[in-house]
């Protein structure tokens, strides 16, 4: 089928570029020429494992261009996957896609299908329905909206696509239906057609449902510390039971990235706006924002202050597998960690390089996790690499002043820990050397 994607993110990139995978004709249309030229190359602009090799192997079925009107006037169906970002009042900023639309609006000369892949509030895709049919320049097309949200997660990205846990199709009449199915057609996954608002909903209800079982069990693990449990043996034992699973119970310095941090906020933000509360979502968003902060007060243990202290801080992403910074617990301990007058080291697989952009100055970027821990007063741990969990904890205790090691996200074995000198304190765990 003859398909164009509007934007080029993690979202539209990936579905463009599995799309091809499976035979349909795809455009890519993005406004930023850069990007594009990139893309025009054969590489992706973004990192995402596998990503580059699909798109090189099916790169006959794929073109890139900022030429929207070519790429939407024959489409059958025309997927919007432009970002959705956080308004100062925790709504979703839905001015991209409505600019998508109104180009849609404006090019069609076919009847086709337009499909909103990125988050949106409930209700939004009847509103561009209306939008692009009060808009729509030749009136002899007919012009649906389907919703059709994505489930996936960044590094997993393209396996979360071509073996999705399934795929939801929002429609309100049987022709948009039929279509989507056609295009899914090769995907042997569930496929579950609803109504537009339930599929909207379906989205956020389940990015939320994961904040909220996140916030949950970093709670129990900020208790267990109090009472000597220990997490990892709690998740465990809670994980056998079928209903509760054991997939997203890792505690940690709480979550962050483009999509819970911003859908908890918007699903808080659409029920107070209808006069509702949801008082479970607000709780994770306020347990997530305390959370944070978990290492700091833990560091305040050791040390009054950080003036003069060299940091050794290990891992910047919001989790390990992209060079993503949004909404990374980096960007608030960082910060913080300099305010107080202690000398930075980061080290991260692939993210310094947006890490320096921030911060070009004042933080010392190292290129091995030797070098940021060497003469290191504390080092904290906030990304699990797989290259921290597997470094040679020995090496804490040869390369630091202080082997103090304080680990946001539970990537070593207290057992393990135990056979050196080093002050190891984690989440929801006992500490291991204690001073
Ligand atoms: C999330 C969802 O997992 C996807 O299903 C969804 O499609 C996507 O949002 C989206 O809406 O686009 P993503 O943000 O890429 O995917 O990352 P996750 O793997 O879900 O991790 C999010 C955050 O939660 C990370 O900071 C991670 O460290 C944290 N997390 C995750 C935990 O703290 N504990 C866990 O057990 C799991």
């Amino acid at each position: 089928m003859k398909i164009a994607v509007a934007g080029t993110g993690y979202v539209g990139l990936v579905t463009g570029v599995c799309l091809a995978s499976k035979g349909h004709e795809v455009t890519c249309v993005d406004v930023d020429e850069n990007k594009v030229k990139i893309m025009k190359n054969g590489d992706s602009p973004i990192y995402e494992p596998g990503l580059s090799e699909l798109m090189k192997e099916h790169k006959n079925n794929l073109v890139f261009t900022t030429d929207y009107e070519e790429a939407y006037r024959e489409a059958e169906v025309i997927f919007i996957g432009v970002g959705t970002p956080e308004k100062q009042d925790g709504s979703a900023n839905l001015s991209y896609v409505f600019e998508v639309a109104k180009q849609i609006a404006q090019t069609v000369q076919r009847d086709c299908v337009v499909v909103i892949k990125s988050t949106v509030p409930i209700g939004t895709n009847d509103k561009i329905e209306s939008y692009i049919r009060d808009k729509q320049k030749n009136k002899d097309v007919c012009i649906y909206v389907a919703s059709n949200p994505e489930f996936l997660s960044q590094g997993t990205a393209v396996k979360d696509t071509l073996c999705a846990s399934r795929i939801v199709i929002g429609v309100e009449e049987v022709f948009p239906g039929e279509v989507l199915k056609k295009v899914y057609e090769k995907f042997d996954v569930p496929k579950l057609i609803v109504k537009r608002r339930s599929a909207e909903m379906i989205k956020y209800a389940s990015n939320d449902f994961l904040a909220l079982k996140i916030s949950y069990i970093n709670e129990i693990a900020n208790l267990c510390e109090i009472v000597g449990a220990n997490i990892e043996e709690v998740t465990e034992g809670m994980g056998y039971d079928a209903r509760i699973g054991h997939r997203f119970l890792n505690a940690g310095i709480g979550y962050g990235g483009s999509c819970f941090p911003k859908d908890t906020k918007a699903l808080n933000w659409l029920a107070n706006f209808n006069d509702n509360e949801i008082r479970t979502i607000r709780a994770a968003i306020e347990v997530n924002e305390n959370q944070k902060f978990k290492l700091i007060k833990k560091a305040k243990k050791y040390y009054d202050d950080f003036l003069f202290l060299n940091v050794a801080v290990l891992g910047c992403t919001f989790k390990p597998g992209t060079d993503d910074l949004r909404e990374a617990v980096s960007l608030v301990n960082v910060p913080l960690l300099l305010e107080d007058g202690a000398n930075v080291r980061i080290w991260d697989p692939v993210g310094m390089e947006n890490f320096k952009k921030k911060y070009p100055n004042k933080i010392q970027y190292c290129n091995s996790i030797e070098e940021a821990i060497t003469d290191a007063d504390i080092c904290l741990i906030l990304t699990e690499w797989e290259e921290i969990k597997n470094f040679d904890l020995r090496k804490y205790e040869k390369l630091m002043k202080k082997p103090i090691v304080l680990d946001g996200r539970n990537c070593y074995q207290l057992e393990e820990v135990k056979k050196t000198n080093i002050t190891y304190d984690s989440i929801g765990r006992y500490t291991v050397n204690p001073q």
